[in-house]
């Protein structure tokens, strides 16, 4: 085995550390708009001794620029494809104009190479977000194309710093470069493309120094393409104050572990309690061992005492559904990939058994049927409620993420959970989600395992205006 963590961190003892520098880049109202440029280039992932890693990231870099406006204005952005293959910009949690949304073949082509495509659209909601491609994506994010999309609340709330941490991981060959291998049949049937070689913003090693009581806002985004990130916090007192950009009613201390799957996000706002001399950590587990996913070490103090609990963030314009009882109701059962029970489903309208579709690279099914149907899965009007029964009959999670609206969960008793746009289903788990259908458009509902998306488990939904 090439390059376990724990050899690496062996060599980066002398590894220069540089602090985060972010460059906040504010949305052009009038004139003409920023280039968002997706193109080939090259990075240090791995410590100095090695080669650099050939990416494809928004300007060359990964992650991309981060983008931050202040809830209520505009983003305008022309994306100028400089890749060799065609690409589009996903703006993901965001509820967007459908025109806007980035998916080629429901909202939009995809932009050829040399070609342009003018987004253009109005952030309605505060909170943490993140753009990426979403044409072949389960190649093109694994090379790096992404970045954080960050709306501002009107009222900030009372910290000290805040840090936007995007967490990846790359699947690197001994060369430093990226493995080839995008569409590994193994990948696609099992937990999707997962990687050997774990960053925070692009570092292996990402070290945030701070003072004792100091208090941060985190801006925690899972940017990879399978990794389901078991986090912690050690020697920091937190709370979870947003989920996937979303504030909660009331800020929700972090006692335990907790995950964060593909697409996600979390906010947190955290006080340092490590003494001065120890380190902080936000901690990754992996085989039941903890890892520095960032590490804080403390020097100094910031104030003698820690802060009262943080208030909650002010609430978004996203609707909590209310109307229950009259909702439209749709059951979506997920099935196949390796170990599950699938003998047979849908392919191109053709019906197959496992080992053809196998053979076909596709491996997924949502209720019988491999990837987008010609009908939606949902075909509402706008503003009706829905009411989603979502069934993992799969020995895999799966993190399915909805389009253009939030949605809730719903518990046994009827009680709505918080808002989310990609919900976490573990393997033979069923769970209800519901949302006001309020944001007209065609909409993809998929596994943000990206290799799973595209393998089968992708469908959509329609909100008739
Ligand atoms: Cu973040 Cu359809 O994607
Ligand atoms: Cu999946």
């Amino acid at each position: 085995m090439f390059m376990t963590r724990r050899n690496l961190l062996k060599g980066m003892a002398s590894l220069a550390v540089m602090p985060m520098v972010v460059h906040p880049r504010f949305g052009d109202a009038s004139g003409s708009p920023e280039v968002l440029e997706p193109m080939f280039g090259r990075v240090q992932l791995l410590p100095d001794s090695y080669p650099a890693t050939e990416v494809w990231g928004y300007g060359g870099k990964v992650p991309g620029p981060e983008i931050r406006v202040a809830q209520g204005s505009r983003i305008h952005r022309r994306l100028v494809n400089s890749l060799a293959e065609p690409t589009s910009v996903h703006w993901h949690g965001i509820h967007i104009d459908n025109r806007m949304d980035g998916v080629p073949g429901l909202t939009q082509e995809a932009v050829s190479p040399g070609s342009s495509f003018e987004y253009d659209f109005e952030v309605p909601d505060a909170g943490t977000y993140w753009y990426h491609s979403h044409a072949r994506s389960t190649e093109q994010v694994a090379r790096g194309l992404y970045g954080a999309l960050i709306v501002e609340e009107p009222t900030a709330p009372e910290i000290d710093r805040e840090e936007t941490l995007i967490l990846d991981d790359w699947l690197l060959q001994e060369n430093g470069q990226l493995s080839p291998d995008f569409m590994s049949r193994h990948d696609r049937s099992h937990a999707g493309r997962n990687g050997n070689f774990i960053t925070t913003n692009g570092q292996s090693d990402f070290i945030l120094p701070a003072r004792q009581h100091e208090r941060f806002r985190l801006r925690l985004i899972n940017a990879a393409n399978a990794r389901i990130f078991p986090l912690a916090l050690v020697g920091l007192q937190g709370w979870t104050m947003a989920l996937d950009g979303m504030p909660l009613e009331t800020p929700e201390p972090v006692v335990d572990m907790f995950f964060l799957a593909p697409a996600q996000r979390a906010d947190l706002i955290v006080d340092v309690t490590a003494e001065p001399g120890d380190t902080a950590y936000l901690a990754r587990f992996e085989n039941k061992q903890a890892h520095a996913q960032i590490s804080i070490p403390v020097k100094g103090v910031a104030s003698s005492t820690l802060r009262p609990a943080p208030r909650a963030l002010p609430s978004n314009s996203q609707q909590v559904p209310s109307r229950l009882s009259e909702s439209v109701k749709v059951r979506l059962v997920m099935e196949g990939g390796a170990m599950g029970r699938m003998r047979h489903a849908i392919l191109d309208g053709e019906r197959i058994s496992f080992r053809r579709l196998a053979q076909a690279n596709q491996f997924w099914a949502f209720n019988g049927t491999v990837g987008q149907t010609e009908k939606p899965l949902v075909d509402v009007a706008r503003g009706e409620t829905v009411r989603l029964v979502i069934e993992n009959d799969t020995v895999f999670p799966h993190g399915m993420h909805l389009h253009g609206q939030h949605f809730c969960e719903i518990d046994g008793n009827e009680r709505t959970g918080p808002m989310r746009d990609t919900l976490l289903i573990f393997r033979g788990e069923t769970r209800e989600i519901a949302f006001v259908a309020d944001n007209p458009g065609n909409w993809l509902f998929h596994c943000h395992t990206l290799s799973h998306q595209d393998s089968g488990m992708k469908t959509w939904i329609r909100v008739r205006s």
